[in-house]
C-alpha cells in the first residue's frame, strides 16, 4: 500500500492589512479587548479583484514549484472553502483550469473550518488505496465577504488567505499516519452562513435579514472547540501507535489564542509546542493550518523527520485531526516550471472556450 508524503506547500495571503483600531472604527471594539479575548492583532483583506480561485491559483502554484511536479501530473484537486465563489461550479475547477491541470478530476469539500484536515486526509486515502498517485489540497477563503462589519461578534474574528499542499505517492513510510473526522450536525445552529442555498435562496428578505453574513453562537463554538480538540488529537494519536510525547508540533486551526491555550492545558502539554500565528491573520478558515505549517516550515520550526498532530474545528459542527511524519520535497531529478503552465493554460482555456462557441454557432443550424 503506497504512502501518501506531503512534497508541497505554498501560501497566499491579500496584502491590504486591516488592525484592530481599524475595526475599532466600525464596531464599537478596541484593541485592547480584541486581544485579550482572541489572540488577533489583523487580519488581511482580499482585493475586490481577489476570490477564493485566485489565492488558491498563487498558493497552488508555490505548493507545485516546492514539490516540483507539473500541474499536468496531478490526478485530483480538492479545494475547501467557507467561502466558495459559487455554489456551483466548483471552485475546484476554476482553479484546475488555470493552472493547466489537465489530467486532473476536481472538486469543492465543504466542512467549514475542519475542511483542510477532511479533504488531506480524503487526498491521502486515494493515494493510500492506489488510485492515484498525486494530489493537490487547498484550503482558500475570501471571508470578508460574507462578514457583517456592522457585528462586533464576528467580524474582529475572520480573515482572508489561502494554502496548499501537494501530496504524492511513495513507498517509503511515512507522510499521513493517521487521521479522524467527525460531525455533530446537532450543532448546525452554532455558527451558519444561511443565506443563498435552497432553503433560503436570495431575496430582498433574505439580504434585509442578513442571512447572506455569517452569524455565530461565539459561546457555543468555544465550548464545543475547547471539548473536541484535544479528544481528537488524543484519537489520532492512538491510531497511529503515538503519545503526545512523539510529536514535535502541534498545528491547530487558529480560530482563538485562548481555545488553543485551553487545548494545551487539557492536553498537557507546554503553549510553545503549539504553532500559533493567529496575530497575524486571525481566523481564515480552511486556510489557517496550512498558513500555519508553511510559516512553521518557512521560519524552520518544522523538519523534515518531524512527527505533527494537525487539529481542526468548525461549523457543522465538524472536528478532525491527523498526525502526518513530515516529508519534505521529494530530491528532484529535473527541475518543472508550475508557473509555466499558466500561460499555456490560458491559452488553452481559450481555445476550448471558442471551440465550445463554435460547436454551438453550428449546432444551432443544424436545429
Ligand atoms: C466571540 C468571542 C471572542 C467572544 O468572547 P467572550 O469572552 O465569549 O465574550 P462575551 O460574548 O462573553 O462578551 C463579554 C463582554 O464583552 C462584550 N463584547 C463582545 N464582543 C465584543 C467586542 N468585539 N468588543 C468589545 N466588547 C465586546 C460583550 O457585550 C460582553 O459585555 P457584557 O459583559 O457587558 O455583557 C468568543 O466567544 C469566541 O472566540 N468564540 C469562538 C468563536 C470561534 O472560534 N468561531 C469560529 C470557529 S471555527
Amino acid at each position: 500500500m503506497p504512502f501518501a508524503h506531503i512534497t508541497g506547500w505554498g501560501i497566499s495571503v491579500p496584502e491590504p492589512i486591516l488592525t484592530n483600531d481599524d475595526i475599532a472604527k466600525m464596531v464599537d471594539t478596541n484593541d485592547e479587548w480584541i486581544r485579550s479575548h482572541t489572540g488577533i492583532r489583523e487580519r488581511r483583506i482580499a482585493r475586490e479583484d481577489q476570490f477564493p480561485s485566485t489565492l488558491a491559483v498563487e498558493a497552488s502554484i508555490k505548493a507545485l514549484q516546492v514539490a516540483n511536479l507539473a500541474p499536468t501530473e496531478l490526478d485530483l484537486i480538492i479545494l475547501t472553502s467557507s467561502s466558495p465563489e459559487y455554489i456551483f461550479p466548483a471552485t475546484a475547477c476554476i482553479i484546475q483550469d488555470q493552472i493547466g491541470a489537465t489530467k486532473a478530476g476536481a472538486f469543492d469539500l465543504l466542512a467549514a473550518c475542519s475542511g483542510f484536515i477532511f479533504a488531506t486526509n480524503m487526498a491521502a486515502q486515494a493515494i493510500r488505496s492506489g488510485s492515484i498517485k498525486n494530489a493537490l489540497v487547498i484550503g482558500s477563503e475570501t471571508l470578508s465577504r460574507f462578514t457583517n462589519w456592522k457585528d462586533r461578534n464576528t467580524c474582529i474574528l475572520f480573515g482572508d488567505g489561502a494554502g496548499a499542499f501537494v501530496l504524492q505517492a511513495s513507498d517509503k513510510p511515512g507522510g499521513l499516519l493517521s487521521a479522524v473526522m467527525r460531525s455533530d450536525g446537532s450543532g448546525a445552529d452554532s455558527l451558519t452562513l444561511l443565506g443563498g442555498g435552497a432553503r433560503h435562496p436570495a431575496t430582498e428578505a433574505t439580504i434585509h435579514e442578513g442571512k447572506h453574513f455569517i452569524q455565530m453562537d461565539g459561546k457555543a463554538v468555544f465550548r464545543f472547540a475547547t471539548r473536541v480538540m484535544g479528544q481528537a488529537i488524543k484519537e489520532s494519536l492512538e491510531l497511529a501507535n503515538l503519545k503526545l510525547d512523539d510529536v514535535q508540533w502541534i498545528i491547530p486551526h487558529q480560530a482563538n489564542y485562548r481555545i488553543i491555550e485551553t487545548a494545551a492545558k487539557y492536553l498537557k502539554t507546554p503553549l510553545d509546542k503549539f504553532v500559533i500565528n493567529i496575530e497575524k491573520y486571525g481566523n481564515t478558515s480552511t486556510a489557517s493550518i496550512p498558513l500555519a505549517t508553511v510559516e512553521a516550515v518557512q521560519n524552520g520550526k518544522v523538519k523534515p523527520g518531524d512527527k505533527i498532530a494537525f487539529v481542526g474545528f468548525g461549523a457543522g459542527l465538524t472536528w478532525g485531526a491527523m498526525i502526518v511524519e513530515w516529508t519534505g520535497p521529494i530530491p528532484a531529478k529535473k527541475p518543472v516550471h508550475p508557473e509555466q503552465y499558466r500561460l499555456f493554460a490560458r491559452l488553452r482555456s481559450f481555445v476550448r472556450r471558442a471551440i465550445r462557441f463554435i460547436e454551438g454557432f453550428f449546432s444551432r443550424k443544424e436545429l
